[in-house]
């Protein structure tokens, strides 16, 4: 574990109006390393991974890669610190083909000038391999739908996209939510061998068990703020359940009454 993080919010806040949607949370991601955030709805969430990929901008505090402060303007902007962001349902696209997919808005061409055109068959070769890379064989065919894809193999498909155009920080926003057991194992199983690569990870869930299977850092939001933050093994099961319920029996635990 290196000691600064490859990515950190130091003492942010966001407010939408009179609405505090995120109120002075600090938050780190190291390399090789998956960050669990956890919180019941409208707990802040989203909100901070907009902020890590660029997508909303912080009220007060500062976003430090590599210690350095920067400020990411827009998506594009995070995306060229390696940021690759994997939202839960607009990841991918369902009506258009595997291959299209995976090179949408980095099109893969051949020629020069107006003899420039897509190049279909290095497309389809590239996009079925790093798919296969990620332990997905059932798809053969990178011409094939998205929307044929189970959701596991959505998850992957945008998973091995991200890390293809070179993201080293992995933001999964929910990538279990909608998934059975088997489907959710192959997702689980994608961000341990990320991780196993250095990739930094940080993993969005409502699931207890998920988060207790691959997290090694653990950050809980309650209305905003990091009401708990600990290190795998720091809490029991039933700790973490009742924090990320809210934390309302934690809280009068902690206060000895
Ligand atoms: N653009 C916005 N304008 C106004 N309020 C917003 C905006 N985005 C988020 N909020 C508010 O900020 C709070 C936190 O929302 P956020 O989406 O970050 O929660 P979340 O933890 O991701 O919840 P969920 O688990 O339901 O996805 C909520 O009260 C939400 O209504
Ligand atoms: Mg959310």
């Amino acid at each position: 574990m290196s000691v600064v993080p490859i990515i950190s919010l130091d003492g942010v806040s966001r407010v939408f109006g009179n609405n505090r949607a995120l109120d002075n949370v600090s938050f780190e991601v190291f390399p090789g390393e998956v960050h669990c955030l956890l919180g019941d709805n409208g707990a802040g969430k989203s909100t901070l991974i907009k902020i890590l990929s660029g997508v909303e901008q912080p009220t007060r505090g500062t976003i430090r890669f590599n210690g350095e402060a920067v400020a990411f303007r827009s998506p594009r902007d995070a995306q060229t610190y390696g940021i690759g962001t994997v939202h839960q349902d607009v990841g991918t696209i369902p009506l258009i083909s595997v291959s299209r997919n995976f090179f949408l808005g980095n099109e893969l061409t051949r020629g020069w000038g107006p003899f420039r055109r897509l190049d279909h068959a290095n497309a389809n070769r590239i996009a079925l391999e790093q798919i296969r890379a990620m332990g997905i064989r059932r798809v053969v065919d990178a011409d094939q739908l998205v929307g044929t894809m189970s959701g596991g193999e959505r998850q992957a498909l945008a998973i091995a996209r991200a890390l293809y155009f070179g993201a080293k920080i992995l933001i999964l926003d929910e990538p279990t939510a909608a998934l059975g057991v088997k489907e959710s194992k192959i997702v689980i199983d994608l961000i341990k061998k990320a991780r196993a690569e250095g990739i930094a990870l940080v993993f969005i869930t409502h699931n207890a068990t998920h988060a207790l299977t691959v997290g090694d850092r653990f950050t809980v939001l309650i209305q905003g703020r990091a009401a708990s933050r600990f290190l795998r093994g720091e809490k029991t099961r039933e700790e973490v359940l009742n924090l990320m319920a809210g934390g309302e029996q934690f809280e009068a635990a902690t206060h000895g009454d």
